[in-house]
């Protein structure tokens, strides 16, 4: 990724640290990557997590790749080098994947973990919440969406401030740095069946991948 090529992409968003690239990624790039994290999958397979305390199971399914993978459970939320239901390590980063984060957040420190969810109904969201289970937060996120579109919406570092939505399509990518890594954010909905894409592409039922890329120690 040229640097040309990401300053022609970025459109402004008007909040601090928060910057988006609409389709940074092409179809032939998504697909590529869409297979990766298909085969990557094989290995570390995706699985419902549940809530701390309550051990209501999320709307969406995840898994991990990386030395470290975030996982939820009734104990609460971590990071841990292996999967929760294999106890198997998690795979590598894709390297096309590594590649997005080594171009939009060249001065930080490698990525220790990419978090994969899939939002496979029509009924998968996340709520509002901030990232904030890494040890620091002078690395950016980065985040990658692919397959079906979806309604992001971002607020203040409170929970109760005022919020912002964004569509977030088929290969765009975001980022989360300064003031904004630190920002209540969550998906509130995906058009679910808006493109075949990911159905297309070793993912049976399609929906949306969304790929966090984390520093988290
Ligand atoms: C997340 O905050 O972990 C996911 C956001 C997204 O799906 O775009
Ligand atoms: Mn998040």
């Amino acid at each position: 990724m040229t640097a040309k090529l990401l300053e022609k992409r970025e459109i402004p968003t008007g909040i601090d640290g928060f910057r988006l690239w609409p389709e940074l990624l092409d179809v032939a790039a998504q697909r590529a990557m869409l297979a990766e994290i298909a085969s990557m999958a094989e290995k570390a397979p995706f699985y419902r997590p549940v809530m701390p305390r309550t051990g209501r199971p999320f709307s969406i399914t995840m898994t991990n790749c990386g030395d470290l993978g975030w996982v939820s459970d009734k104990e609460g939320y971590r990071y841990q080098p292996a999967h929760p239901e294999t106890g198997t390590p998690w795979p590598a980063m894709p390297a096309a994947v590594r590649r997005v984060w080594d171009a939009l957040a060249p001065e930080a420190p490698s990525p220790q973990c990419c978090l994969v969810n899939w939002y496979l109904t029509e009924k998968a969201r996340m709520g509002l919440h901030q990232d904030r289970d890494e040890a620091d937060f002078t690395a950016p996120v980065v985040s990658i969406s692919l397959g079906d579109p979806a309604r992001f919406r971002i607020g203040g570092t409170t929970r109760k401030g005022k919020t912002h939505s964004v569509m977030l399509n088929s290969g765009d990518v975001m980022v989360l740095s300064g003031e904004s890594r630190l920002a209540f954010h969550g998906i509130d909905h995906v058009r679910f069946g808006a493109t075949g894409l990911l159905a297309e592409i070793g993912f049976p039922g399609g929906g949306r991948i969304n790929l966090t890329m984390r520093r988290v120690s």
